[in-house]
């Protein structure tokens, strides 16, 4: 079987386990209040590639961490990023209808909703790193929780998100672009991979460092190719309106540079990424495949 057949099914399993973990995680939508918890759960099941908890698992494995942490820290880091998504709809945001090819849960269900959605899956997700053991020692899940914390606040995502509203309409120059692209997304990706590693045996300096780096790069590389995509696809194809980027005057790479250099520069983050983690050889197979899920990938 080559590694390509085996990336599948893993990646099938993991997602499908993902899917498992989340609805055990969030509340039944028979609890009061029913109506927040009904639409938790439409906003985080049954969509969305689950990049982040494949992330979380494939990182997870090269410490040999367990499988019962890794989904706890996967559902926890898509719960954040659910929430990211439903505010990121929201008429005071990006003003979007259609999220994982549904209505957005302002328009399903209504704003003051959709805001709560956010919060308490915000929180819920905390509570899911803190509640139980997710690492060695109880000093090692301290310093994961704050590390989650600081990519998720005002210096990571939602830092990143108020940079974004705050440039519409704006030239960003490629120093600026890039400041608000790793804040944005890549941090939350860059601490999917480095959480699912710290749930195992601690990796010695070098392997730390060839991830950290890789994190860094496929979560740069992943808002790159979201830009590509919005300006590219179509709305069937990702499930959320297509050309919202333009319409709504946002700078972009595929707004900088063009569309042709914007991939070469998604390409050049590829390699970068892939390189870094030539050294831990079949170890670092999965998270390989995943840089080519992510600047490959068409929705
Ligand atoms: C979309 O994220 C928003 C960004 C951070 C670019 P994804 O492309 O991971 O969305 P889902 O989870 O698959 O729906
Ligand atoms: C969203 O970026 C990033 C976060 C939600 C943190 P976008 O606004 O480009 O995401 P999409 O294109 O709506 O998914
Ligand atoms: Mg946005
Ligand atoms: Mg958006
Ligand atoms: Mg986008």
């Amino acid at each position: 079987m080559s590694i390509r057949d085996d990336f599948s099914r893993w990646m099938a399993s993991v997602q499908q386990r993902t899917e498992a973990a989340l609805d055990s995680f969030l509340p039944p939508a028979s609890q009061a209040p029913t109506r927040l918890h009904e639409a938790m759960r439409y906003a985080v099941l049954g969509g969305g590639k689950r990049v982040r908890p494949l992330l979380v698992h494939a990182a997870g494995r090269l410490a040999d961490a367990p499988v019962d942490r890794l989904d706890r820290i996967a559902s926890a880091i898509e719960m954040i990023h659910v929430y990211s998504l439903v505010h990121d709809d929201m008429p005071c945001m990006d003003d979007d209808v259609l999220r994982r090819g549904k209505p957005t849960v302002h328009v399903e269900y209504d704003q003051a909703t959709a805001l709560l959605v956010g919060d308490a899956l915000q929180t819920r997700a905390f509570e899911l790193m803190a509640e139980a053991q997710i690492a060695e020692s109880p000093s090692a899940q301290l310093d994961m929780i704050a590390l989650l914390a600081a990519a998720t606040g005002s210096h990571g995502m939602a830092g990143g998100q108020a940079i974004d509203l705050a440039a519409v309409g704006c030239a960003l120059d490629r120093a600026e672009l890039e400041f608000m692209h790793i804040r944005k997304t890549g941090a939350l990706i860059r601490a999917s991979v480095l959480l699912g590693a710290r749930a195992g045996r601690p990796l010695a300096d070098a392997d730390h460092e060839r991830l950290d780096h890789y994190s860094k790069r496929i979560g740069l590389l992943f808002q790159v190719v979201d830009d590509i995509l919005d300006a590219q696809a179509d709305t069937a194809t990702l499930g959320k309106t297509a050309g919202k980027d333009a319409e709504q005057g946002k700078p972009t790479y595929a707004s900088l540079l063009g569309l042709s250099d914007a991939r070469a520069y998604a390409e050049e983050l590829f390699a970068d990424a892939q390189s870094t983690l030539l050294p831990l050889g079949e170890r670092g197979a999965f998270l390989q495949a995943l840089a080519g899920f992510i600047v490959q990938r068409s929705f």
